[in-house]
C-alpha cells in the first residue's frame, strides 16, 4: 500500500498573518471553507495573540465562528499564553499550539520572552488545554538559523523540543523560520532532535526563502518524518523574522510527494483553486 504523508495546512494562519492589507474575515472564512474540502485532517486557521503584535489575526474568533466545520477536520489555533488559550477554547478551536524558539534573539522578538521564560509560560497553557481534552501541538522556530543570532546549534533545538515534548505536546513542528536551512544542516538538526523525540511525533515546517524547502522535506522524509506544514499558494512569512518568505506551497509539496510515490489524500483541483484564491487575497 502507498505510504501516506500528511500535509498540515497552515495557510490561513502562517500564510495570512504577515499580510499588511487588512483581509476581511469573510475572505478568510471562504478560504478555510474551500480548504475544508481538500482532504486535510488539520488546518491552522487562527492565532490568539496580541492584536498589537499581529493585527491580521485579530479576526481569529470571527473566523472560527464563521467557518463551516467539515467532519474529520481539526481546526487549529496558536495560543502563546493563558489569555490566548481561553480565547481559543471559547472560539472552539479543536487543537491549540504553543510556539517557542531554539534561539534567544527570535524568542525575544517574537514573543517578548527568553526561551526559559517562554517555557514557563507554556507549561500551564499545555496543562490547561490537556485537562479539557484539547490536543496541544508545539512549534520550535529557528531550527537551523535565526535572523538575529545566526546559525542555531542542533543541541539547542533538541533541548527546546524535549521541553515541549515533556509538556505533553503530541507533535512538535520544526520551523525553518527564515528558510535558510540546507539539507546537510537540516540532517544534523534532525539527528540531534531524534535523540530526544521519535519521528512520529515530529513535523517539518519549512519556509521557502532560499528555494530549498522541497529538498529539506526529502531529507526529513529520509529521517522518518511524515508530517509537513505548508501553505496554499506559498503564502506567508513571519512578521518578526525579517526577510522570511512564505511557507513552502502546499501544491508543490503535494506534487513532490506524489512524484516520490507517497499518498497525501488531497484533491489537487481543490488545492489549485485554493492557491488561486489565496493569491487573489494577497493581491487585494
Ligand atoms: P507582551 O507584550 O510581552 O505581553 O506580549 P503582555 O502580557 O505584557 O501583554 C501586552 C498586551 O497584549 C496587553 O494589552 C495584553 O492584554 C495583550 P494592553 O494592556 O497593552 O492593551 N495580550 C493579548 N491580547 C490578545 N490575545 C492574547 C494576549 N496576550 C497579551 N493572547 C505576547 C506577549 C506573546 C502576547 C506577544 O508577544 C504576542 O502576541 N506575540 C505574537 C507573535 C506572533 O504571533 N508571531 C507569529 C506567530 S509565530 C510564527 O509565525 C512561527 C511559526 O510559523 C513557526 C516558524 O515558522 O518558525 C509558528
Ligand atoms: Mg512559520
Amino acid at each position: 500500500m502507498t505510504e501516506r504523508v500528511e500535509i498540515f495546512e497552515v495557510g490561513p494562519r502562517d500564510g495570512l498573518q504577515n499580510e499588511a492589507r487588512d483581509i476581511p474575515a469573510a475572505q478568510k472564512i471562504a478560504l478555510v471553507d474551500l480548504l475544508s474540502g481538500a482532504g486535510f485532517s488539520r488546518i491552522e486557521v487562527a492565532s490568539f495573540v496580541s492584536p498589537k503584535w499581529v493585527p491580521q489575526m485579530a479576526s481569529s474568533a470571527e473566523v472560527l465562528a464563521g467557518i463551516t466545520r467539515a467532519p474529520g477536520v481539526r481546526y487549529a489555533a496558536l495560543t502563546p499564553n493563558m489569555r490566548g488559550l481561553q480565547d481559543a477554547l471559547a472560539a472552539k478551536a479543536d487543537e491549540v499550539a504553543i510556539f517557542g524558539s531554539a534561539s534567544e534573539g527570535f524568542s525575544r522578538a517574537n514573543i517578548n520572552a527568553t526561551i526559559a521564560e517562554s517555557l514557563e509560560r507554556f507549561a500551564p497553557v499545555a496543562e490547561a488545554a490537556r485537562a479539557v481534552g484539547v490536543p496541544v501541538r508545539g512549534y520550535v522556530s529557528c531550527v537551523t538559523d535565526c535572523p538575529y543570532d545566526g546559525p542555531t546549534p542542533p543541541e539547542n533545538v533538541a533541548r527546546v523540543v524535549g521541553a515541549l515534548h515533556a509538556m505533553g505536546c503530541y507533535e512538535i513542528s520544526l520551523g525553518d523560520t527564515i528558510g535558510q536551512g540546507t539539507p546537510e544542516r537540516v540532517a544534523a538538526m534532525l539527528a540531534a532532535v531524534l535523540e530526544v523525540v521519535p519521528a512520529v511525533q515530529l513535523a517539518g515546517h519549512f519556509h521557502d526563502t532560499a528555494g530549498l524547502a522541497l529538498e529539506n522535506i526529502e531529507v526529513s522524509l529520509a529521517h522518518g518524518l511524515r508530517v509537513f506544514d505548508a501553505a496554499v499558494g506559498g503564502l506567508g512569512g513571519c512578521p518578526y523574522a525579517p526577510g522570511a518568505a512564505g511557507n513552502v506551497a502546499t501544491e508543490k509539496v503535494h506534487d513532490r510527494l506524489m512524484a516520490l510515490g507517497y499518498a497525501t489524500g488531497l484533491d489537487r483541483d481543490v488545492l489549485r483553486d485554493a492557491a488561486d484564491m489565496a493569491r487573489a487575497m494577497r493581491a487585494g
